[in-house]
């Protein structure tokens, strides 16, 4: 049975499981439509639990069999899973239950890919594969028989046994349920090997289908790095004989950190030069380390229930965060991880799906894996870390490992380490994980006497249901510069606790030029009535590299803002600023060409709604379009000449430094695109060896309108090739012009290559529909319809991606008139089909509240 009902589940209501389980003994029986599962499990009466009824979790299952100590029971079921009586003390529960795998679309529990078993079980996917107590806390070692004729069968842990047709495995690490995993069919393995701190040496396998071993490399380069990182820097040794990697074809997330047997999209963890970009290489690079770090922090750590997602995501997107910045450019990784916080968390935070780092309820905790939660999760932790300073971190994360290994824990948990590391008081601190929304601050500043006073006011705009904010802590990291540029106080962090308060500078013999929040020290909005020429000062001088570009991207913002609220021309003084910048050689290729990146037209919509600007997504468009035009007339003198100079004359590699000169050579080659019709880019596009190249150049060409014979020749060469075939769907959405970017999205939901039931696919389409403004905000609605249509569709096989595509919803409350009522009756009409999910259901119905 399916279960649909809308319930709300709280925090408050956290209630401990009345027995313990040792061990958890499962064999599987495989077959497509019919899977048996059996199961064995001793359970134990929990000592520090409250008296309840027995209830086991289990969804869409076919029960055969249920006994107690060898005796048949007939427990009742239900849509939630089943209860019975069972003795006082201890006992043993078996059971035996059918399921069909080849018939779940959904991608949770038990399905099939290209016909190969695989498993998706976080957060609540292991009640769909048998009865079990379903959550984090509770925690039990797994042995696993695997009965099947697939030539590779794989579970957690260590191989035990194997012969014909079934294949044991035993992970002796205790852990819940939804870090199981299973995977069985015609798989071939990419070896490695890796030899932990201790000496032990761990085998490694990326298993892929047979033809994709060519693109494994770069995954298990990437796999040795993390492990060699995660030693180096937090002292965490890997834990079993092997660790496995699964490329999977369907998959709804990007990757899941099962116990040893980690599952990846095969588009977060397969690469190779010719069909991947170096964006793909660097998420490859950075999705690796994430899972791998997840052993400690999720797997030998994790978390007392799903209220405390943010304890494992947010502390693991922090690490691979920390990894990235250690492999690449610090810098450079810090600009990006805030473009992307605030085009993801902050609309998110901002609107009607606003909830805190740490929920309070929830209805469907798959509508939790949010930017909040991971985002702003990792820059909570990032804030602590400033505040208490690198060693006291490195302290109380020694304790989290020491005191709390083998346990499942709360936020409070990892408080306290800190507290008790460094005696300080987190109380207030922990309003982060508490208060939803983005506090505003504000500043003013005044010199006299050689005393140099910020006065800083914080006020968080109310969010649903929270209307009343306190004052958070706020790490405000400043420098001084005096007018020359030299720097005089270096980056210094403030403290901010009171909702207004000011800090002094003294001794200093001129007025200086404030640094203010150096590399975004806090995720706030910062409101600062701040002089052109002072941020042109700052983006020519400050030696925060941030805020270097954080004042070319405020002139940007408000220069786009001018032309399309007053129409006014190009602000040209910027552009010399900036263009200085961009042709400093001495300055690394990846920074100029994020500096060369211009506000995006949703950043922009978000940026005027703020100033009480009603955004017209048509003249957003047209002024970026101006902009672009007006930066390449300008520039026209000098882009090809410094395009040159990126090209790379070595063997392809994706790390940082030629990944740098392509992302400039590619920001600069759309620019020249505007000057020269698309020759340069018609060039690259025949001369390209790398997808990076080619796509760059593919891209370019669309956007130019000359596009036909290259996406033709584009599909022609990789129509086999399934990730870059995703490629092909998604840029010609996003890139074409905004009054075709329907009809483009809608003539190719019907190619015959369109699988929409693949999440990747579905999301190539209208992910990138999503992404092209104006064209999913047409002002006929036919975008907001479109999608509609399709969610529609999706929702009955795929309720978790369907869930997650509607968040491209979230900000309609900002649009005109027209548009919102557009939006509001295609919510509408999803709310209203009967039958829908409870995953869509309560993201409709939070988008409408
Ligand atoms: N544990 C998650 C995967 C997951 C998410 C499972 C939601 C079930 C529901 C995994 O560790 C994760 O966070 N993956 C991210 C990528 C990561 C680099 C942030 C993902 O899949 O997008
Ligand atoms: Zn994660």
């Amino acid at each position: 049975m399916k279960d649909t009902s809308p319930q709300t589940i709280y925090l408050s209501d956290y209630t401990a499981f009345g027995w313990t389980i040792a061990e958890m003994h499962l064999t599987f029986r495989l077959s497509p439509s019919a899977t048996r599962v059996l199961s064995r499990i001793r359970f134990e009466p929990n000592p520090d639990a409250p008296q309840q009824p027995f209830f086991l979790h289990g969804e869409e299952l076919k029960p055969i069999r249920a006994a107690i100590d060898g005796t048949e029971i007939t427990p009742e079921y239900s849509a939630q899973g089943l209860t019975c009586a069972v003795p006082d003390g201890a006992f043993t529960w078996e059971a035996e239950v059918e399921i069909a795998p080849a018939e779940n679309t959904a991608l949770e529990g038990l399905y099939m890919s290209n016909g190969m078993y695989c498993t998706q079980c976080e957060a609540e996917g292991f009640r769909k594969i048998t009865f079990y107590p379903d959550r984090p806390d509770v925690m039990a070692t797994f042995t696993v028989r695997i009965e099947g004729n697939e030539p590779v069968k794989l579970s957690n842990g260590n191989p035990t046994a194997s012969g014909d047709g079934f294949a044991e495995w035993h992970d002796p690490w205790p852990k819940p349920a939804y870090l199981f995993a299973l995977v069985a069919g015609d798989l071939v393995n990419y070896p490695g090997s890796f030899t932990t701190m201790s000496g032990k040496e761990v085998e490694l396998n990326i298993w892929v289908r047979p033809g994709d071993e060519g693109k494994c490399a770069w995954g298990m380069e990437s796999l040795i790095a993390s492990m060699a990182w995660d030693e180096k820097v937090y002292g965490r040794e890997y834990d079993l004989d092997i660790f496995n990697i699964v490329a999977v074809d369907d998959f709804n997330m990007g990757a899941m950190e099962n116990k040893g047997l980690n599952v990846f999209n095969s588009s977060a963890v397969l690469a190779s030069p010719e069909t991947s970009t170096d964006a793909n290489f660097e998420r490859i690079e950075a999705i690796i380390a994430h899972e791998y770090f997840h052993n400690w922090t999720g797997n030998r750590i994790t978390c007392r229930d799903w209220f405390q997602l943010c304890l494992k995501e947010g502390l693991t997107v922090f690490r691979d965060s920390q990894f990235t910045s250690d492999m690449r450019s610090p810098e450079v990784k810090r600009i990006g991880d805030v473009i992307d916080l605030r085009a993801r968390q902050f609309p998110e935070d901002q609107g009607p799906l606003s909830h805190p780092v740490r929920p309070e309820s929830f209805q469907e905790i798959n509508n939790f894996y949010t930017a909040t939660v991971y985002e702003k999760g990792a820059e909570v932790i990032g804030m602590l870390k400033r505040l208490v300073g690198d060693d006291a971190y490195a302290k109380a994360l020694d304790l989290y490992f020491e005191r709390h290994d083998g346990q499942a824990c709360t936020i409070e948990d990892w408080l306290a380490v800190f507290q008790d590391t460094t005696g300080r008081d987190l109380t207030q601190f922990k309003r982060w994980y508490a208060q939803s929304g983005t506090p505003h601050l504000s500043v003013s500043e005044s010199f006299e006497n050689g005393t140099y006073t910020l006065d800083f006011t914080q006020s968080t705009p109310p969010t649903p249901g929270q209307p009343d904010k306190l004052p958070q802590v706020l790490p405000i990291a400043v420098g001084l510069l005096n007018p020359n540029g030299d720097e005089i106080v270096p980056t210094t962090v403030l403290e901010m606790t009171e909702a207004t308060q000011s800090f002094r500078f003294e001794g200093l013999s001129a007025r200086p030029v404030p640094s203010i929040l150096r590399g975004f020290s806090a995720p706030v909005v910062l409101d600062r009535d701040t002089p052109p020429e002072e941020k042109r000062f700052l983006l020519a001088h400050d030696t925060d590299a941030f805020n270097r570009w954080e004042a070319s991207r405020d002139l940007g913002r408000a220069c786009l803002s001018a032309m399309v609220t007053q129409g006014s021309a190009p602000d040209t003084a910027w552009l010399d600023a900036l263009e200085r910048v961009i042709r400093d050689e001495a300055l690394d290729p990846a920074f100029r060409a994020q500096m060369l990146a211009l506000p995006t037209q949703a950043e922009m919509a978000q940026q005027l709604h703020a100033q009480g600007i009603t955004p017209d997504p048509d003249a957003l468009y047209a002024a970026s379009e101006a902009l672009r035009e007006a930066m390449a007339q300008r520039w026209s003198g000098w882009l090809a000449d410094l395009r040159a100079t990126c090209a790379v004359d070595a063997p392809y590699d994706p790390g940082a430094a030629q990944s740098g000169k392509r992302a400039l050579g590619g920001a600069l080659l759309s620019l020249l695109t505007r000057l020269d019709g698309g020759a340069a880019a018609q060039a690259q596009y025949d001369a390209a060896d790398n997808m990076t190249l080619q796509l760059g150049a593919l891209g370019c060409l669309v956007q130019a309108g000359a596009d036909t014979a290259a996406l033709a020749s584009f599909a022609k060469q990789w129509q086999g090739d399934r990730l870059v075939m995703d490629k092909w769907f998604a840029l010609q959405v996003a890139a074409i012009a905004p009054d075709s970017a329907v009809a483009r999205a809608e003539a190719l939901t019907s190619h015959p290559d369109f699988d929409w039931k693949n999440p990747n696919r579905f999301r190539a389409v209208f992910g990138a529909l999503a992404m092209n403004h104006a064209g999913f905000h047409t002002k006929d609605g036919s975008g907001y319809g479109l999608l509609a249509d399709w969610l529609i569709k999706l929702d009955e096989k795929n309720p978790q991606t369907t869930a997650r595509m509607c968040s491209v919803f979230q900000t309609w409350k900002r649009y005109d008139a027209g548009r919102r009522a557009q939006m509001q009756t295609q919510l509408e009409r999803i709310a209203a089909r009967p039958g829908l999910s409870r995953d869509v259901t309560e993201m409709v119905t939070r988008l409408l509240s």
